[in-house]
């Protein structure tokens, strides 16, 4: 970890900008020390469509958390997500350099930028280039290959990219809220940093953040993560359903979503009814739990037939998938667990954000998971992009000439 012990996260959502400040040990240990949360209206989908009003939550969200934590915040860890980021799997090899052929640092960071070897188009750029497994001479399943005697070594790696303008608009915002980026970071892993454990990567395990306007997955496998993708739907679209279903606002279906919605159907609740505002806010009328449920489910089971589909189509039979962890705002949904255990045939568990210390209280929430996940993944950097090393010959350094070439 570089620089200093305090690390910022920013995640800027669809429906609000969060951000985190931790104190970090020397052991590694972390305590939230701050946290600040504001609408936000300048997103869609993941996507900035509005700066200004992007800005002005970011400002928000770091002036809370700052008044919080007591500290001024220069710099932060930046969340991204949107339909334009891809990722793959990839695969380096290179000699082992030196003469006693034995791995040092530097060869496995050589074989981890072999890996990253591959055609981008113009406007895309590389975010992560995660290491999967290592291979020495053949031998795979190695974790750490550093030490170890070798002549060849091959790394597996999980690559994510990024349309380089939705990230530039991203880190404009940043930066005109007197923000200086320090590396950006792919929302689900950010969220699998604060929600999962060691085993669960092991064994092989789908992660869900169900945002507002975005639905982030990421598999992890052998402790590595094999696959990320991101739906451009997430709970905002049960509420436009609710909200037409029945013929109601969209702030009083998101009230009913959460007072009364459930997407449990192993419960009864066939007699029990709501109270529903209509549209004029004037007058009310009852609607049945039973007709909301069905609203919910309906929607709820198409996106989770989404993420069944390109499942199937990215993670080959070998990618055991023991178990679906669902996080983000759209998992406190009551009953998901039960929904999604019955849909994917597997145990299914709500993620909350673990692995910190100090404010817990305040952000043990699935709402948060991505939010505290960025300064975990942060102040790891396992490989995200890391903050301007001036002059550097890391990817970021030519984001970030790029960066400051267009904020001058
Ligand atoms: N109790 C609840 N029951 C059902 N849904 C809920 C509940 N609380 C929040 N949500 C939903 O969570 C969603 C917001 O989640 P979250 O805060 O993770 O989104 P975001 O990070 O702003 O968006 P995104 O990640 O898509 O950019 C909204 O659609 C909201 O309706
Ligand atoms: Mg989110």
């Amino acid at each position: 970890m570089a620089r200093s012990d305090v690390i910022c996260g920013l995640d800027i959502g669809t429906t609000k900008t969060a951000t985190v400040i931790a104190s970090v040990a020397k052991d590694g240990s972390m305590d939230v020390t701050g946290f600040g949360v504001a609408p936000s209206f300048g997103l869609r989908k993941g996507v900035v469509t509005d700066l200004e009003e992007t800005v002005k939550s970011v400002e928000a969200a770091i002036e809370n958390a700052e008044r919080m934590a007591g500290v001024h915040i220069s710099d932060a860890f930046v969340g991204i997500t949107g339909e334009h980021i891809k990722s793959l799997n990839s695969h380096g090899i290179v000699a082992v350099s030196g003469d006693d052929r034995e791995v040092v640092p530097l060869d496995v960071k050589r074989v981890v930028d072999a890996s990253t070897i591959i055609s981008l188009p113009a406007e895309r750029q590389l975010v992560h280039s995660l290491p999967r497994e290592y291979l020495v001479d053949g031998q795979n399943g190695i974790t750490d290959p550093i030490g170890m005697s070798a002549a060849r070594l091959e790394v597996d790696t999980h690559i994510v990219t990024a349309g380089s303008s939705f990230v530039a608009n991203v880190l404009k915002c940043v930066h005109r809220a007197g923000i200086e980026p320090r590396g950006v970071i792919f929302e689900p892993l950010a969220a699998g940093a604060a929600v999962l454990l060691p085993e669960e990567r092991n064994a092989g395990v789908v992660l869900i953040d169900i945002g507002g306007g975005t639905s982030d997955i990421a598999v992890y496998w052998g402790g590595g993560v094999y696959h990320t993708w991101t739906v451009p739907v997430g709970g905002n679209i049960i509420t436009n359903d609710i909200a037409l279903g029945l013929k109601t606002s969209f702030s009083e279906a998101e009230n009913i979503k959460q007072l009364y919605g459930t997407a449990d159907v192993t419960t009864d609740v066939a007699e029990e009814t709501f109270e529903v505002k209509a549209l004029s806010g004037r007058t009310t009328r009852s609607a049945a739990k039973s007709f909301l449920r069905q609203i919910i489910v309906a929607r709820m089971n198409e996106i989770f037939k989404i993420v069944r589909a390109n499942l199937a189509e990215n993670c080959p039979p070998e990618v055991m998938l023991a178990e679906l962890v669902l996080t983000g705002g759209g998992a406190q949904l009551a009953g998901i667990d039960v929904l999604a255990a019955d849909f994917f045939d597997l145990p299914a568990r709500i993620g909350v954000p673990m692995h910190v210390g100090g404010l817990t209280d305040t952000i043990k929430h699935p709402a948060y998971a991505a939010t505290v996940g960025l300064v975990l993944f942060g102040a790891k950097a396992d490989g995200a992009l890391q903050a301007p090393h001036r002059n550097g010959k890391s990817p970021w350094s030519r984001v970030s000439s790029w960066v400051s070439e267009i904020f001058g």
